[in-house]
């Protein structure tokens, strides 16, 4: 197994280019169940989840090319397979996206329960709700979600009691296909969402309320979409991270291929902090600051703080002057970092599902382990800044999302390696 050794670093500097955002491309590589046609995605990032997620469509019967690393033609008028197996399904719990396509195409499928995962339970109850409400017969057997709606899918008013990302992206990928109206109460808004139903849109499925909680999709009535070439959004979270890979080093660095405005909750909290920007269409500079003030975090959907940056601002509160405090809202198990990084010499005391984080303390290189993907990225930034040497163990978890993370860290003038273990 790979790990990776983080030297302290103290400046950073240069530019590197956002890879595609994981979580955009994972229901757009889904979302091609619906289409009749073959299409060309480009700007997929080359992350294992992809990679898996597109696995599991070529043994659903989906072929496609790999015309660059990110770069893909596929086509899916070949599926007829609609069982998603345990053995890939617990791999990557994102494949619970093809419930909605393969149920709305096929009338039918048995895609494995997810099983919980580091941060928590993450059932998926929302999205079996929401596929009966447009009238399918649900059963769970050995394990697996078995969905049955021989007569098609009926549009029908879903009202999500908890806002679900990827159970709002199973409605609209079943909705597009269903007979009749579907409207979506409590929806997500997050931009890989809005990115799913432009997407919709351009293979002419009728959306209103886009980059809204509401959403009303008319369906084709089982009439497969066509699809047209996609290019996958740029990866807030990898963007962020790389962003407080500067700020924990106080140095000024250079985003290249991002949606700023995609950032804004993470950018806005940075300049609490101290940082500066310079910002234009598609780039970012952070600035570094005079003195870097401790700060309070509440995790919540977009465009609120993003739950999937809370590790990563932890680790900056650890260079941050003062008691700066985190509240993980979403989900129930998402600390699992903090063990890790007290391991370094961090103070950090939690309280149910807020952590207070004491900054100045100083950082000791160390042996951890990384636990899930977000949390792998934290560790990697408290070791830039930790006296020593620092080994990242188990870092199949950062291979899942980030894209050539040593090499990107390297460009920015970074001591990090990736060794065997
Ligand atoms: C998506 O996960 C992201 N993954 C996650 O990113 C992200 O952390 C999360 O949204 C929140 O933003 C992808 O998009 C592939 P949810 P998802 O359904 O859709 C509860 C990363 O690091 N819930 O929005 O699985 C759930 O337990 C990953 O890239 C139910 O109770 O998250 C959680 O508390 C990690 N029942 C809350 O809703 C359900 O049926 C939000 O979960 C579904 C969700």
């Amino acid at each position: 197994m790979d790990f990776l050794k983080i030297y302290q670093t103290p400046k950073l500097s240069g530019h590197i280019d956002i890879s595609g955002a994981k979580n955009s491309a994972l229901p757009i590589l889904t979302a091609t169940l619906l289409s009749q046609t073959p299409l060309t995605i480009s700007n997929l990032p080359n992350v294992a989840d992809v990679n898996t997620l597109l696995k599991l469509l070529e043994i659903l019967g989906a072929e496609y090319q790999s015309l660059t690393p990110h770069r893909i033609t596929i086509n899916t008028q070949r599926v007829r397979e609609t069982k998603a197996t345990y053995d890939i399904v617990r791999k990557m719990r994102a494949s619970i996206l093809v419930l909605g396509p393969l149920l709305a195409r096929f009338g039918h499928c048995e895609v494995s329960l997810p099983g919980g995962c580091a941060i928590g339970a993450r059932p998926v109850d929302l999205h079996i709700k929401a596929m009966e409400k447009m009238g399918a017969k649900v059963d769970i057997q050995n394990g697996y979600i078995v969905a049955q709606a021989p007569q098609g899918l009926k549009g029908a008013t879903i009202v999500f009691d908890k806002i679900t990302v990827t159970g709002t992206e199973n409605v609209l990928m079943a909705a597009s296909l269903a007979k009749g109206k579907t409207k979506i109460i409590n929806a997500a808004k997050e931009p890989e969402v809005i990115q799913l139903c432009e997407i919709l849109q351009n293979a002419g499925v009728s959306i209103e309320g886009i980059g809204t909680h509401e959403l009303e999709i008319i369906g084709s009535d089982g009439e497969l979409l066509k699809m047209q070439d996609i290019a996958v959004i740029p990866d807030r979270i990898e963007a962020g991270t790389y962003l407080c890979a500067g700020a924990i080093t106080n140095s000024s660095i250079t985003l290249n291929k991002i949606i700023p405005h995609h950032l804004e909750a993470i950018t806005d909290k940075l300049q609490e902090i101290g940082f500066g920007f310079e910002i234009t269409h598609d780039s970012l500079t952070l600035l570094p600051a005079p003195k870097r003030k401790a700060f309070e975090i509440t995790t919540t959907e977009y465009p609120g703080f993003p739950t999937d940056m809370q590790a990563q601002f932890m680790a900056l509160a650890l260079v941050c002057e003062g008691i700066s405090s985190i509240e993980e809202k979403l989900f129930e198990n998402r600390f699992m970092h903090v063990s890790e990084l007290q391991r370094m010499g961090a103070n950090i005391t939690l309280k149910g599902h807020t952590a207070n984080i004491i900054g100045g303390e100083d950082l000791k290189g160390a042996d951890v382990m990384a636990t899930d993907l977000r949390a792998s990225s934290a560790l990697v930034l408290a070791g830039l800044v930790a006296q020593g040497s620092t080994q990242v163990h188990r870092i199949y978890h950062l291979d899942r999302g980030y894209e050539k993370l040593e090499i990107k860290l390297q460009n920015l003038g970074a001591k990090i390696e990736r060794l065997k273990e």
